[in-house]
């Protein structure tokens, strides 16, 4: 194990699409550093520790009983998480999970209680959350600049979520279904932007590319609060051309009404007094940074872990309901921990 005064030493396991984003934050990052990479596929581990300068393993066990590994970043298929997530927190090892957490609250929950019973910084890598237009958003919100949120539309419709889907992904069984694998990160901004976790789901979807899809291509979540603010939640493959990312970002508080729609525009934000606007680029190189950057600090005891793990075991009961609600054509109501 590392002393608090060197660089933290991370291990990535599983080194697709994703631990890219991850490895390059680390390279620019003076208090953490690369020191192993773990892939069921040998050759992509190897390929991963040649561009990192690290050790590879083609073995999660190999990897945690490396003594340079501090902390984990875990990078592979959603059905693979609570499984690795347990070995890692049972190796003593700091965990940053990507979302969700789990597939399933239970999953989610006995990783969280884990984590807590060993004095490990759990985190989930819920990116949105540390994007700037994420991050402008609930600082408008904390100025109190729209007054009480009590309305949230969070729109995510573009190409740029198809390309990136691989085959498990496409399969229900081994993603969770579109609620869990993307849908996930919109519930945790609007939760996070109205301020106070969703009491129940109603979600309805649509396979646009194909009705051969297991899973729903154009998804629809409505969230209600118990205090009666209302949330919805759109992701979906629609936007033509394929190649653009369309998003709309909306928070409508008592005092006004906070909206993104294209980049250049930046967050504005609307009251009966006047416009005020944030330039944020939307940019998502620094999304990573500041993600590592909390769990850096949140190991070394420094901060505690950002989004708090409860965050993060409340998006995927979230998800999940969704899923039930796309089953059954029901409202799925949460049960929110006192
Ligand atoms: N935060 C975000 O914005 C974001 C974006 C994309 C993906 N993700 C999440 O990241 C995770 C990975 O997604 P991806 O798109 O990089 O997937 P991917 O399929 O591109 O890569 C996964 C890698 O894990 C390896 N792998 C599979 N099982 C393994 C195991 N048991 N041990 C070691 N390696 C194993 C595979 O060989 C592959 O190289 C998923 O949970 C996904 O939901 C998060």
């Amino acid at each position: 194990m590392s002393e608090a005064s060197e660089p933290l030493g991370i291990g990535i396991v599983g080194v697709g699409g994703i631990a890219v984003s991850h490895m390059a934050a680390l390279r620019t990052m003076p208090e953490a550093r690369l020191v192993a990479v773990c892939d069921v596929d040998a050759a992509r581990a190897a390929e991963a520790a040649y561009a990192g300068r690290c050790t590879a393993y083609d073995d999660v066990d190999a990897l945690l009983a490396d003594p340079s590994v501090d902390a984990v970043i875990v990078c592979t298929p959603n059905m693979t998480h609570e499984s690795l997530g347990r070995a890692v927190l049972a190796a003593d090892r700091h965990l940053l999970m990507e979302k969700p957490l789990a597939m399933t609250g239970d999953g989610a929950r006995a990783l969280q209680r884990e984590a807590a019973e060993r004095g490990l910084a759990l985190a989930v890598g819920h990116s949105h959350r540390f994007s700037d237009q994420g991050l402008a958003i609930r600082d408008a919100i904390d100025s109190g600049a729209i007054g009480t949120p009590r309305f949230v539309r969070v729109a995510m419709n573009g190409g740029w979520i198809w390309p990136g889907w691989q085959s498990w992904v496409l399969n229900p069984e081994l993603s969770g279904g579109h609620s869990l694998h993307n849908g996930v990160h919109l519930v945790d901004l609007a939760s996070w932007w109205i301020g106070e976790p969703a009491a129940s789901v109603f979600a309805t979807g649509q396979k646009t590319t194909s009705a051969a899809l297991g899973i729903y291509d154009y998804l629809v979540m409505e969230l209600g609060f118990a205090s009666g603010a209302a949330a919805v939640c759109e992701i979906s493959r629609g936007e033509r051309p394929r190649s653009a990312s369309y998003l709309e970002l909306t928070v409508v508080g008592t005092e006004g009404v906070l909206t993104r729609e294209w980049d250049a525009e930046g967050l504005l934000a609307w009251t009966d007094t006047g416009l005020a606007a944030w330039g944020v680029d939307g940019g998502g190189a620094r999304t990573f940074r500041r993600e590592l950057e909390g769990f850096v600090d949140a190991a070394r005891g420094r901060r505690p872990v950002a989004p708090p793990v409860a965050a993060a075991v409340h998006a995927v009961d979230l998800a999940v309901a969704s899923e039930r609600s796309l089953a059954t054509g029901e409202t799925v109501r949460i049960e929110v921990a006192a």
